[in-house]
């Protein structure tokens, strides 16, 4: 019983550790979810370098609403033209990636 309770106060120090990486944004996150491949240092094809990507979604710093909306088209992608990467995240990791890329990807 006494192993029992550990190990779930373990997942639970686990889960809350996990938290805030999800709620904000990072370099590292960027690189967790692959977004690197395309839009890293040399990026792939016509993919925007994370500068450049920074730059456009400054327009979103602070306009929680329009960040919203980005999120959602960002996620469903534009007809014709999808990219897997961005349409598989959640909801929750899509929104804090891209509103740490509004607040300049650093
Ligand atoms: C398979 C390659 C690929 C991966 C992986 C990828 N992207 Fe993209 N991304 C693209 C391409 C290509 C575009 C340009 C699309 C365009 O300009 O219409 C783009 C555009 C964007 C845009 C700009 C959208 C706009 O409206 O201008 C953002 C923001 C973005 N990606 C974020 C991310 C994030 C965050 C990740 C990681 C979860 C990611 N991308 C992973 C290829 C990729």
């Amino acid at each position: 019983m006494k192993f029992f309770s550990t190990s779930i106060g373990c997942v639970a120090c686990t889960l809350a550790l996990a938290a805030p990486a999800q709620a904000a944004g990072s370099a590292a996150m960027a690189a967790e979810y692959g977004c690197v491949n395309c839009h890293g240092s040399y990026p792939r094809g016509e993919s925007p370098s994370l500068e450049r990507l920074a730059e456009k979604m400054a327009k979103y710093k602070g306009d929680d609403a329009g960040l919203a909306q980005k999120v959602t088209s960002y996620r469903t992608g534009k007809a014709l033209e999808h990219i897997d990467a961005h349409e598989r995240i959640s909801l929750e990791a899509a929104t804090a990636l891209l509103r740490w890329l509004a607040e300049g990807g650093k």
